[in-house]
């Protein structure tokens, strides 16, 4: 392991801490911070060359700061001779402009792969892509973790009776095919219709929910709006208990208010992206599940037995 390091930006240390912590080595020095006119200041304090080089830095809010500290670690890193970098991402910003569905759009999923690439990134390791296409954005190798390895043994220990899986929209589909079928629960899902990209509303409910206790199954909660619309649904279809269990807590603006205000009864996101205590916000933590990704891909062996959990 000494020919491994792990380095952090400032979008989430504790989570890089953790993951050196499962891998039993101290995170890497180095200086990421602001010139005095804005400007991201990078100073690699420790030598890396020859080096399996790993930079753990989601790219939530503030997204475009997140995303240009990666860069301009990437680029100090190679400069400085690492023989290898990988970009942990474990949440991948800008993901959901992954398609041009209206005239005179970006990719900008796309732009930001071409950037990590030619920054010179040879790797990148993430967790539950909004669209599993987008590795192909990629011309080097891209690992996509699935939450559902952590997710699912937290789901067995609460035990809940009378239990449906629930998918808020069609795409999330397959992934809550995945958990129901672990669980041996039924699977509803609800037709969803974006009217804004700020604002969703639930057509119809398919399958059987009343009198069922809920988890919905997502990989981002943003604004929120796609779940409370969702729960209200339900809740109206005559729905017991309802959970979420989601990958990617953005909670953007007033989404902890909207939970706060709903008829959830827990929310369970990863610590892909930093959180704030809430009550009703339960923080399942992927460290250990990255750590052994980040172990796999430096010994050079498989890693797809960390993907198990997923029914294809
Ligand atoms: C949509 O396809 C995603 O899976 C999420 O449902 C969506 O991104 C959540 O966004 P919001 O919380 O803003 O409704």
């Amino acid at each position: 392991m000494d020919r491994l390091s792990v380095f952090s930006g400032n979008a989430h240390r504790k989570l890089a801490e953790d993951i050196c912590t499962h891998l039993g080595i101290p995170l890497g020095d180095a200086l990421v911070s602001r010139f005095s006119d804005g400007e991201v200041r990078v100073k690699i304090n420790e030598n890396v060359r020859g080096k399996d080089v790993f930079i753990v830095q989601p790219t939530c809010p503030p997204t475009n700061d997140n995303l240009m500290e990666l860069l301009i670690m990437i680029d100090a890193l190679k400069r400085a001779s690492a023989k290898r970098i990988t970009a942990v991402i474990p949440y991948y910003g800008y993901a959901r402009q992954d398609r041009k569905d209206q005239p005179r759009v970006p990719i900008t999923a796309k732009l930001v792969a071409n950037l990590l690439t030619v920054a010179g990134a040879d790797r990148v390791l993430t967790m539950d892509l909004h669209a599993g296409q987008i590795q192909g954005f990629f011309d080097i190798p891209v690992d996509n973790l699935y939450a559902i390895n952590v997710f699912i043994g937290f789901l067995k220990e609460m035990n809940i009776p009378d239990l449906t899986i629930v998918s808020p929209d069609v795409g999330g589909i397959k992934m809550a095919r995945s958990y129901a079928k672990k669980m041996g629960a039924g699977l509803a899902i609800v037709d969803k219709r974006r009217i804004s990209p700020d604002q969703a509303e639930a057509m119809n409910i398919l399958g059987e929910v009343k009198d069922r206790n809920l988890v919905i199954i997502d990989d981002i909660i943003a604004t929120g709006g796609s779940l409370i619309e969702a729960v209200n649904a339900l809740k109206k279809a005559g729905a017991k208990d309802i959970y979420a269990m989601i990958t990617h807590g953005v909670l953007a603006g007033n989404a902890l208010e909207k939970i706060e205000n709903s008829k959830l009864k827990m929310l369970f996101v990863s610590d892909t992206i930093p959180q704030k205590e809430h009550p009703k916000v339960r923080v399942i933590s992927v460290a250990s599940l990255l750590a052994e990704a980040i172990k796999r891909i430096h010994w050079e062996v498989s890693i797809s037995c960390l993907f198990d959990q997923v029914v294809r």
